[in-house]
């Protein structure tokens, strides 16, 4: 017999259902059990007296077990789970589970440790039904704007960046990195003439960071395109991105997020404010006293950052914040530049930040000498050949997915990932 999923099976006719054994209940007379698959729950409910060769596989029946039942729904009233229980024909226990190691009170760790039981709540999948929304209405915006979708390496030759926080390994004879961002292969396909395309991939950093917002391995959503006029067609076409895209999740997860997270989806309103950074400290310090010393006001700190949601909130009614006019030394060499500021920007959501983006240097002289600067000549000759034969104008982000489901629902940023990565987790 074909399975039917809980949700769809019909009343009254033979159907088989497959899932996880959530509950049981073995009484003298009667038998409850509660199956769960990926669409809901349904009650089976046992007469022992009309099987009595179901006795020991009653008995053996243990919690979270997967199970095959066959049997015709009928309808009782009395039942709490849709009024709907099924009476069965045949019972087959796939698999046995042993006794659980997790229990509702576990802390994130032993969660961690179990995820794949931790996996099985409705709260946690629905992370993922919300993440696979949110991700899929990024791609469907883009699709609609003629982006193509790459896929860059994450093996190479030579870090990409800055240098630092790379992963080192083995490579046949030799060393390779994993790529800390797509960055380099974004811009090629620009000088490729592909003029607009986008990537979901991993993103590798070697940051020993133990904050609820940092992870070794994340899914970073990239895209680039050209002939800008400068960053800030970049940031406009993030913000009706990330617009688009929590309208759709609203739609279809806000009252399931709101009763299992607790929190609301707001859709921002477009466009997205905007503040020079030297202002932004100028604000924090005037409204909540916050003094940072001259020389590290070129970069927002983890305080600024938590500030800044409520100076967006208190001054402008939104979630969101760019920030713009960050210091030269304090951004990549790439950026391009005006006067000695980087063409570029953070977007802060809720206090966080979850994308950096700018229009990048397309000039190959002005670019290696920017490389230069930095003392990355060298390492990023391969990169800087890419604008040597012509290269249009061109500008991008790189947002982290992990961080935007983390901020929509207000977890951390280990219950936001399938599977967190930090200086002490590799496992499972
Ligand atoms: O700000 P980042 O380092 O920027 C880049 O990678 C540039 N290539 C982007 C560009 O196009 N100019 O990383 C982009 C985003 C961050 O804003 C943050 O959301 C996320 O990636 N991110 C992390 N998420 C989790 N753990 C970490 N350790 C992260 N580091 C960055
Ligand atoms: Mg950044």
């Amino acid at each position: 017999m074909k399975r039917s999923f809980i949700q769809q099976a019909k009343t009254g006719e033979p159907v088989l259902i497959q899932g996880f054994l959530e509950h049981i209940r073995n009484t003298r007379y009667m038998a409850f059990l509660v199956v769960r698959d990926r669409s809901g729950k349904m009650q089976v409910t046992i007469e022992k007296s009309a099987h009595p060769e179901w006795t020991a596989l009653i008995e053996t029946l243990t919690a979270e077990s997967v199970v095959s039942i066959e049997g015709t729904i009928q309808e009782n009233p009395q039942v709490k789970l849709g009024g709907r229980e099924l009476i069965p024909t045949a019972i087959t226990i796939e698999s046995l589970a042993a006794p659980l190691p997790l229990t509702h009170e576990a802390n994130i760790d032993t969660r961690l440790d179990y995820r794949w039981l931790d996996l099985r709540g409705e709260k946690e999948r629905l992370l993922f039904e919300v993440q696979t929304c949110l991700v899929g209405a990024m791609r469907e915006f883009l699709l609609q704007r003629e982006f193509l979708e790459i896929h860059t390496p994450k093996l190479i030759a030579a870090a990409s960046e800055s240098g630092a926080d790379v992963f080192e390994v083995g490579y046949f004879d030799r060393k390779a990195y994993l790529a800390q961002s797509p960055q380099f292969y974004k811009q090629m396909a620009m000088a490729a003439g592909f003029e607009r395309i986008f990537e979901t991939g991993p993103v590798f950093r070697a940051e020993k960071s133990y904050t609820n917002r940092h992870t070794t391995e994340f899914t970073g959503f990239d895209l680039e395109f050209s002939y800008i006029e400068s960053f800030h067609d970049v940031m406009h076409l993030e913000a009706e991105l990330l617009t688009y895209a929590l309208e759709r999740v609203q739609e279809k997860y806000g009252e399931a997020i709101e009763k299992h997270y607790g929190t609301k989806v707001i859709i921002p309103k477009l466009p997205f404010p905007e503040i020079a950074l030297p202002e932004l400290y100028r604000e924090l310090e005037k409204r909540y006293g916050y003094r940072l010393p001259e020389c590290e006001r070129g970069d927002t700190t983890t305080e600024a950052e938590q500030l800044s949601y409520r100076f967006s909130m208190e001054e402008f009614r939104h979630e969101f914040l760019l920030v713009t006019d960050f210091a030269a030394e304090k951004r990549a060499f790439y950026h391009m530049q005006k006067d000695g500021v980087p063409q570029g920007y953070d977007l802060i959501w809720r206090g966080v930040e979850i994308t950096t983006g700018a229009q990048r240097e397309h000039r190959y002289d002005v670019l290696c000498r920017q490389a230069e600067e930095r003392g990355l000549g060298e390492d990023v000759r391969f990169y800087t050949e890419f604008f040597r034969y012509g290269c249009p104008p061109h500008g991008g982000f790189g947002l982290g997915v992990d961080r935007l489901t983390m901020l929509l629902l207000g977890t951390g940023i280990k219950e936001a990932m399938f599977l967190f990565r930090g200086p002490n987790r590799l496992t499972p």
